[in-house]
């Protein structure tokens, strides 16, 4: 499985791809919002950081003007996904992109049918938030599993981003539903290492060794 961060923030991005679970960073404007920085220098500082996909987010909603942002924004970098949303004029924008090998993710997908839409206008990543749907008392893994069974079925090669994830229990329901990806923010992905009986474990070993090397004395 591979693992995005879902952030504009560079330290954060900076710690985990250190690590080298890093895949790939997705952002929207709320995420950019949140950094106070300029969208662009922000967008090129992560795709300088990271080796893998960046998507970066459209901010208009006409085909248009949302085919041209789509093109200014792939130029910042080699590694830039455009993030469309799931609407008409977005499944227009990702049809015409892809037919430019501009690469796109399809957000804000929340039904199967938006899902196998956007696969087949050609997005190279969708992008349901489980999250969300949970939020109203739906079933965002469901929606994962059911969107997995349905590219299989009709072999689209788009690759599903569980986003809008919020707990580690949706990383790992994610992961068993065949999600190709999860975008994960780094307040979820410092929780992920933990677990209450490591650091028991770690104490007690520590405990142990202690009065080991005093008994050696
Ligand atoms: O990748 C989508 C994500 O940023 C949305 O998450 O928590 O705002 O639903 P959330």
């Amino acid at each position: 499985m591979k693992f995005f961060l879902d952030t504009a923030n560079v330290e954060q991005i900076k710690r985990f791809n250190d690590l080298g679970l890093v895949d790939g960073v997705t952002t929207n404007p709320s995420l950019i919002n949140k950094e106070k920085r300029d969208f662009k220098e922000v967008v090129k500082e992560i795709a300088s950081i990271v080796d893998g996909p960046i998507s970066a987010e459209v901010t208009h909603y006409e085909y248009e003007e949302m085919v041209k942002e789509a093109r200014e924004l792939s130029k910042w970098a080699d590694n830039i996904v455009v993030k469309i949303p799931m609407t008409e004029d977005g499944l227009r924008a990702i049809n015409t992109l892809s037919k430019e090998r501009i690469k796109t993710n399809c957000t804000l997908i929340f039904s199967v049918a938006q899902g196998l839409l956007a696969a087949k206008a050609g997005a190279n990543y969708i992008s349901p938030f489980i999250g969300r749907i949970d939020d109203m008392g739906e079933d965002g893994i469901r929606l994962v599993s059911d969107l997995h069974e349905v590219l299989f079925n009709y072999d689209y090669d788009s690759e599903i981003i569980a986003a809008s994830i919020r707990t580690n229990k949706h990383l790992e329901n994610a992961a068993l539903a065949g999600a190709d990806i999860a975008t994960i923010p780094p307040s979820i992905f410092a929780k992920l290492f933990s677990h209450p009986l490591t650091d028991k474990g770690i104490y007690l070993f520590q405990k142990d060794w202690e009065e080991f090397e005093k008994r050696d004395k």
